[in-house]
């Protein structure tokens, strides 16, 4: 296995080991999972992407997530993001393209569930010509560049997050009452300890609304200013996709965006997510029950 770095401080190409060798050869396995745990963004080019292929190297990760209800393969394994449907490309106003202009707000995926997102597996199945970069940066080096006092004080502090907080942005409708019912306000510590490394980054999303103890128009301004200062220009890695591509990120450490297209063509992509474990930290990213 060969590493290629990518972005500033973070993220690596992976080179001689490919998605089939990781999903049938513990080894491959374990030097990818290493490989994971240092760099939080791993990008495989000239794989053979296809759902099971997908799914199988996904798994050797953890429990695979499922889609949430209304999404596109609601229930399945495979969370499909694409502005067609039937074939054709939607029209600007369609709620699947608010969705991608959702996804274009700075998040980390899962952190509105009930059990959050170790991390993710993205592959491009169509490419527009222009656009549809994805973005990336690390919130483990924006932990580290807090200073010390703000460290102190976000160390124990508890975020709310909910998906229609990240809707509501983009379209009052966005969100549907179903999901609104389906994926109540969760809460989570804002900074995520790796039980590997035992380096700190802080996890903050466009899901992510208010702090406990804190007025909400205080901590939605703390929380863009702490959102702002991890995707500082200089601090991103920019993905431009190509045909064969899969790129996995962790969900406890990044934080990312889809790019705007030109959405009179097509862009689909297919994502799985892997669930986060005690392994993984879950446990201390748990805040306190409130009573
Ligand atoms: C995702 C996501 C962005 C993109 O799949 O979780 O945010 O570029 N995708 O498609
Ligand atoms: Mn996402």
């Amino acid at each position: 296995m060969e590493l290629v770095p990518l972005g500033p401080g973070f993220g690596v190409e992976v080179k001689g080991i490919g998605l089939l060798d990781v999903a049938t050869d513990a080894d491959a396995y374990r030097a990818v999972r290493s490989a994971f745990e240092e760099h939080s963004l791993l990008v495989f080019r000239d794989q053979p992407v296809a759902d099971d292929v997908q799914a199988a190297f996904s798994r050797a990760f953890g429990p695979l997530e499922l889609t949430k209800v209304s999404s596109l393969g609601q229930n399945t394994f495979y969370s499909r993001l694409t502005n067609t449907a039937n074939g054709k490309v939607v029209p600007p106003d369609h709620r699947q393209v608010l969705v991608a202009k959702a996804n274009a707000l700075w998040h980390t995926d899962s952190s509105f569930k009930k059990t959050p997102a170790l991390a993710s597996v993205l592959t491009a199945r169509v490419l527009p010509e222009d656009g549809g970069e994805t973005e990336f940066t690390s919130t483990r080096l924006a932990w580290e560049r807090l200073p010390r006092d703000m460290q102190a004080r976000l160390k124990d502090a508890v975020a709310t997050h909910s998906y229609a907080n990240s809707r509501d942005q983009i379209h009052p409708d966005l969100a549907t009452e179903i999901e609104r019912r389906a994926l109540p306000p969760v809460r989570w510590r804002l900074n995520w300890r790796n039980p590997v490394n035992d380096r700190r980054a802080l996890y903050v999303a466009s899901h992510a609304y208010a702090i406990d103890g804190m007025d909400e128009r205080d901590a939605r301004q703390l929380l863009a200013q702490l959102v702002d200062e991890a995707t500082r220009r200089e601090f991103v890695y920019s993905h431009r996709w190509r045909q064969g591509d899969a790129v996995m990120w962790d969900n406890r450490a990044m934080l990312h965006r889809g790019r705007p297209w030109d959405y009179a063509h097509e862009r689909t992509m297919v994502r799985t997510t892997i669930s986060a474990t005690l392994a993984d930290g879950l446990d201390e990213v748990k805040p306190p029950v409130l009573h």
